[in-house]
């Protein structure tokens, strides 16, 4: 369902609310070799399909794993166009914990995209919402996205992307205030803990649902409430995760850590 059809049952009134499809492997080790499966099947039989990718600590392993099929010919990347979910404001592009260096890092130093098809918000930008609108006026010029992988936010945040407690089911590309609990959580990945930003540009939860396919990684115990609050709770802001069950074609990826309230695990 594209994302004007979903806008078209709110305004009709009747919101279909879907199912995700919920897969728990052993191991963190297994939830990386299962997302880079799926990333590799999905640029091979679309060599030139538009990605939505996340950052933080969950992809790592997905990352070296795609990087290693580059390295061993398996896959040809060099016709995907990437964007990124999110980069904190103000940052400088350099900075060692800047999304745009952890991008370069772990991926695009190790494989072929030319850098004209990789978009990320400018943290460096002057003015965080011109710049917000330019990711989304890119981003809706390519998109929409053929996959969109995500992460979830530590404890009780739900977020996607950085769309923090609060964010509308129909937010577009936009500044956001890091949530005091991603606050607290992020600010261990900064050599100084107090160097963290105040914000971040991130792109809004409708831009994460027109994805025609979302994979969701969640590792360890400090996502289990979050992912249990977004697949049984109430839809809503509260818990911004819980939109996905908006989406037809959904799939959570965990690890048994992440997955141990739900129920049956
Ligand atoms: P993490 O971040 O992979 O570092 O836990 C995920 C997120 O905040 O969405």
């Amino acid at each position: 369902m594209s994302y004007e059809a979903f806008r078209g049952q709110q305004a009709g009134e009747h919101i279909t609310v879907y199912r995700p499809e919920v897969v728990v492997l052993p191991s963190p080790e297994e939830v990386d070799q299962y997302a880079a499966t799926h990333v590799l099947e999905q640029v091979t039989a679309k060599p030139n399909s538009v990605l939505t990718l996340p950052t933080g600590g969950t992809p790592r392993g997905m990352y070296e794993l795609l990087v290693q099929a580059h390295r061993d010919h398996e896959v040809d990347f060099s016709q995907l166009i990437i964007f990124n979910l999110d980069e904190y404001w103000p940052i400088q592009r350099d900075h060692p914990s800047s999304y745009t260096r952890y991008m370069n890092e772990m991926f695009y130093s190790h494989v072929n995209i030319p850098p004209s098809q990789r978009f990320i918000p400018n943290g460096e930008a002057p003015d965080a919402a011109v710049e917000a609108d330019l990711y989304e006026t890119l981003f809706q010029a390519y998109g929409p996205p053929d996959l969109a992988v995500i992460g979830i936010g530590p404890g009780t945040t739900c977020h996607i992307g950085f769309n923090e407690r609060g964010s509308a089911v129909d937010s577009r590309s936009r500044y956001m205030p890091l949530d005091p609990e991603t606050r607290a959580a992020n600010s261990q990945l900064f050599a100084n803990p107090a160097e963290i930003p105040q914000g971040t540009i991130t792109q809004g939860v409708a831009d994460i649902l027109e994805a025609h396919q979302i994979m969701l990684l969640a590792k360890g115990d400090t996502k289990a409430w979050g992912i249990q609050r977004a697949l049984n709770g109430p839809i809503g802001p509260d818990a911004p995760a819980s939109y996905l069950r908006y989406h037809p074609q959904v799939t959570f990826v965990l690890d048994k850590a992440a997955a141990q309230y739900l129920p049956g695990q």
